[in-house]
């Protein structure tokens, strides 16, 4: 892959968020050969091969249609491990059956490394809870719903396989295509890194709209272009130069190596993608005291990586869209870094899209708490013995 090298860089405290990157060249080819410019950046085959040999991807799913997850699939490169988290409904019809279903029958044809495993399984929870891995249940000691949930417990599960990356990737993406280019990217971030502690996140070309007079090629999602100015206006309070450098607030399309994910907390359900961005500001920005000197001295990138494929996936409603725009904004107006007056700010912008009563605030998310003291041998022993849903097929 060829590919821009970071050409701006907002630098917050131990941080270096990078402006997007523009993809070249999709597949460079094995050479590594002389790039056109000391500006681009060619990310050879058999380097890509190599961290994606030590890659998960995982696809968190509830519900969606299977010839989408089928597809997914198929664009996943070999070499990544695949994890299936799902939160599908097993009745009336067990949605979760047909998920696994359609896995045994991809694999059968690839023979491929995967996982896959039910949120809601008991043993699931008992191995969590017999590491102490608390902050993720709800009320009945079973794991919440959510997308952040299913996350953290794809990242469990590929700490528990060894791997240094992980990527998420949607079920509801309709291009395989794009899907490949996204871990491609995955990859080429973290070999263009310079740290151990990386996230690249995924910044789509276009985010094609359905419209009257047929396909319309919108850059922005509602709710991205929002989050992405509050995020924005987070990091300008503390620079005091403004900054449009943040732009995949919402990406659900993102890697990071495992050194990076396992130190930070996750906001529930939708939250999770702006979450990860205060959080890292929070503990990494040098404001508020951090117990990780490690990653301080070392530094963290943020990279954004602009596709050359566009996103098709299917759109979900407005109460749907309600939800994100709470969960995104609530996180930043909670976060102890958030000033007064940008709290206003958010609070005004909730109310004019009537999402937030007068006098009320944004629902704070709950949060899950980091997982790199887990003992993830004693976990994975426990899981193996009593999660029936759990199935690992080589
Ligand atoms: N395991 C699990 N558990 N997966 C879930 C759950 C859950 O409770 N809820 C949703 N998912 C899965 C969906 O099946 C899908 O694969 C993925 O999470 C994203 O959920 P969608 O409902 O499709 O969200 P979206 O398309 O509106 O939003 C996506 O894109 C946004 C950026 O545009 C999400 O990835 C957002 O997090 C992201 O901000």
């Amino acid at each position: 892959m060829k590919l821009d090298l970071p050409r701006y860089t907002e630098r917050f405290g131990a941080i270096s968020l990078h402006g997007v990157q523009r993809v070249y060249e999709l597949d460079s080819g094995f050479n590594e050969g002389r790039p056109a410019s000391e500006a681009i950046r060619s990310v050879g085959n058999v380097e890509i091969s190599e961290i994606e040999r030590k890659m998960a991807i995982v696809i968190p799913i509830k519900g969606e249609r299977l010839k989408l997850l089928e597809g997914v699939l198929s664009g996943i490169p070999h070499d990544c491990l695949t994890i299936i988290v799902s939160n599908s409904p097993r009745q009336p019809v067990d949605r979760f059956k047909l998920e696994k279903e359609a896995l045994e029958q991809f694999n059968r044809f690839v023979g491929k490394n995967t996982l896959i495993l039910h949120q809601k399984d008991p043993g699931l929870s008992d191995a969590l809870k017999e590491v102490g891995y608390n902050s993720i249940f709800g009320p009945d000691d079973i794991v919440r719903n959510g997308k952040a949930e299913g996350m953290v417990i794809g990242m469990l599960l590929a700490k528990m396989a060894g791997k240094d990356y992980v990527g998420f990737i949607d079920a509801d993406n309709y291009v395989p295509g794009a899907v490949n280019e996204y871990v491609k990217i995955f990859a080429s971030g973290i070999a263009m890194s310079n740290t151990p502690y990386t996230m690249v996140r995924i910044s789509w070309i276009y985010k094609p709209k359905v419209s009257e007079s047929g396909l319309y090629f919108s850059k922005w999602g509602r709710v991205s272009e929002i989050t992405n100015q509050y995020l924005n206006s987070l990091v300008s309070y503390y620079t005091g130069f403004e900054t449009e450098v943040m732009r995949t607030g919402n990406s659900g399309e993102h890697c990071m190596s495992m050194k990076l994910a396992e130190l930070l907390t996750y906001s529930s359900g939708f939250s999770v993608e702006p979450y990860e961005v205060v959080d890292i500001l929070e503990e990494f920005g040098g404001i508020l005291p951090t117990e990780n000197q490690d990653a301080m001295d070392k530094g963290i990138e943020v990279m954004q990586v602009e596709t050359r494929n566009p996103h098709f996936h299917e759109e979900k409603g407005e109460d749907h869209l309600k939800e994100m725009f709470n969960g995104s904004l609530g996180c930043i107006y909670h976060s102890k870094i958030c000033p007064p007056r940008l709290r206003d700010k958010i609070n005004e912008e909730l109310r004019g899209r009537e999402i937030l009563q007068e006098g009320r605030e944004p629902d704070m998310q709950r949060n899950i708490q980091s997982f790199k003291s887990v003992d993830i041998h004693q976990f994975a022993k426990i899981l193996h013995d009593r999660a029936i849903s759990f199935v690992h097929s080589n």
